[in-house]
């Protein structure tokens, strides 16, 4: 049997994956930021923020912020004065990044084109390793995991912020309803692009439920692993410790 993954709903071959993930997020660069506010009224801020917060970044420390696609983590964690190096396999994503950094006034980030299942970056060079709302649209995660691994030294640490499932009843349904039915009109109105959303919710939707998740991130290799769900579980923090 040929190896397949996930693509939204669709079973295709890794390779394809690649592609179509990279046509996903260069089809929606441009509008990236005003969708997130869109789609989750201004709630991704929050959550981002939380995720920062935990991470707690410290001056000097060196960072990657993999999959940091137009710059939103690293903006906000680089006031810490930590070094952060922003990665993303989607040269158009990082472009965005690059002008809003510029409009920012902040020249203190380092931009590098990256695939997170095997980074160019050498062995224990990282203090701290962040990805957000980027793993499920990793081919393989658990190579992503092990490069996490790799390149943080002895005391990293791992922080991935991702949407999974809520377990509040009620809220649920209503959030299913709207995530399957609203998105992709939101996306078609605002970003002229419905099936790019589409595959974003369907994305969600077939990524590991929290337990699954947290053990993958052990296997990699990581020790005292945690798992924060936010608002019932629609969006957990994971983490976990290179000792
Ligand atoms: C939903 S965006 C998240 C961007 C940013 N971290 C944020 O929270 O706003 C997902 C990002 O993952 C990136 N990505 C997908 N597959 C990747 C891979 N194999 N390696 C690195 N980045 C990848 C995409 O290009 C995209 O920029």
């Amino acid at each position: 049997m040929n190896e397949t993954v996930s693509f939204g709903y669709e079973e295709v071959a890794p390779e394809e994956k690649e592609g179509r993930v990279g046509a996903v997020f260069s089809s929606v660069a441009r509008k990236y930021d005003v969708m997130n506010d869109a789609m989750s009224a201004g709630m991704h801020r929050v959550w981002k923020d939380k995720f920062v917060r935990r991470v707690k970044p410290r001056a000097g420390e060196q960072i990657l912020d993999m999959a940091g696609g137009t710059g939103d983590i690293a903006f906000r964690m680089e006031k810490s004065g930590a070094r952060i190096t922003v990665s993303d396999i989607n040269q158009d994503m990082l472009d965005v990044g690059i002008e809003r950094a510029m409009e920012r006034g902040i020249d203190s980030l380092v931009w590098s084109r990256q695939n997170a299942e095997e980074l160019t970056f050498p062995d224990r060079f990282f203090d701290a390793y962040t990805i957000a709302f980027g793993i499920r649209n990793v081919t393989h995660v658990d190579k992503a995991l092990a490069e996490a691994f790799r390149v943080l030294g002895f005391g990293g640490r791992f922080f991935c912020l991702e949407f999974s499932t809520t377990q509040w009843p009620g809220f649920k349904d209503i959030y299913d309803a709207y995530s399957h039915h609203l998105v992709p009109r939101i996306g078609k109105a605002i970003a002229g692009n419905a099936d790019s959303y589409r595959y974003l919710v369907e994305s969600i939707r077939r990524f590991p439920p929290m337990p699954e998740f947290e053990r993958m991130i052990r296997e990699a290799g990581f020790k005292h692993t945690r798992v924060e769900p936010i608002m019932g579980g629609l969006v957990a923090i994971h983490s976990g410790w290179k000792v």
